[in-house]
């Protein structure tokens, strides 16, 4: 890896106050990136902004929501005068079963894992598009969208299944313009999302990984790079796992 790989280049990162968004900004960074920290949660994102050092822009936006996802992406163009790269990571994990999932948490799942990238690509393609053969789209599903998951929500499993074909689709849809679309499908991470887990469903995620341990934030983030990388110019529609095993089983 060369420090100054993404030299010149643009980043959003979605959700990146903490976990795997936050690794994805400090590694883009690292390498000479200029990069858009979006958030939900204003106090973890003010905290977790001076760790990044760089070109950083903190911003607090909701996903889901269409005007500020629009405004966001303005904002960012006139700050740093082009965008190139757009990871879609904010998430939300619900644990409940099945049977208890009602129809406004199945929305919220839905709108934050799936939607909110739907919104952030149609805000940001046109400036993707003028980044050619630089632009970059990387959405962060899961391993649960592969195989359903371990011990998550059900809706989870859907909402990051819909991000590979949604990848998939935008791949072939922005490739004329040089633009290319891959997801990235992260195993259980160490991160406050499974911090949350009893010992029950950590043990059960455990004895399912042939490596027998979690994955670090920062591991999710190298690859995250890669593809943002030119050395992956001619990778797209692609899913990359990263879940020490976990897909084999
Ligand atoms: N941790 C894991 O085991 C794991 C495994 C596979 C995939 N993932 C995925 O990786 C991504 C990051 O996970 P993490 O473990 O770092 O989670 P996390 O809970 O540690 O961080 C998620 C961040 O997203 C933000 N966010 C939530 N809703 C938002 C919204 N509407 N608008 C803007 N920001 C919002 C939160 O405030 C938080 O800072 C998620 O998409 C998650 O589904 C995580």
């Amino acid at each position: 890896m060369k420090s100054d790989e993404l030299s010149g280049r643009v980043a959003v990162v979605t959700g990146a106050a903490r976990g795997i968004g936050l690794a994805i900004a400090q590694a883009l960074i690292a390498r000479s990136a200029s990069v858009a920290l979006w958030d939900l949660d204003a106090q973890a994102l003010e905290q977790a902004t001076p760790s990044v050092g760089g070109n950083a822009l903190p911003l607090v936006v909701d996903v889901t929501d269409a005007e500020a996802v629009r405004a966001a992406v303005m904002q960012v163009v006139d700050h740093f005068g082009a965008l190139h790269i757009l990871v879609n990571n904010a998430g939300i994990c619900p644990m409940t079963p099945f049977e208890q999932i009602s129809e406004q948490e199945w929305e919220r799942v839905l709108a934050v894992n799936l939607k909110s990238a739907f919104l952030c690509c149609q805000a940001a393609w046109p400036s993707l598009c003028r980044a050619g053969p630089h632009g970059r789209i990387i959405n962060i599903s899961s391993v649960a969208g592969q195989m359903g998951g371990v011990s998550v929500g059900v809706h989870y499993a859907a909402a990051k299944a819909g991000l590979v074909g949604l990848t998939k689709a935008l791949a072939q849809r922005l490739a004329q313009y040089g633009v290319t679309v891959n997801c990235v499908a992260p195993g259980t991470t160490a991160t406050e999302m499974t911090a949350t887990w009893s010992q029950e469903d950590l043990g059960r995620a455990l004895a399912k990984i042939p490596l027998g341990r979690l994955a670090q934030p920062d591991e999710i983030a190298e690859a995250v790079c890669y593809l943002a990388s030119d050395r992956a110019a001619f990778i797209t529609g692609a899913t990359l796992d990263i879940n020490g095993g976990l897909y084999l089983r």
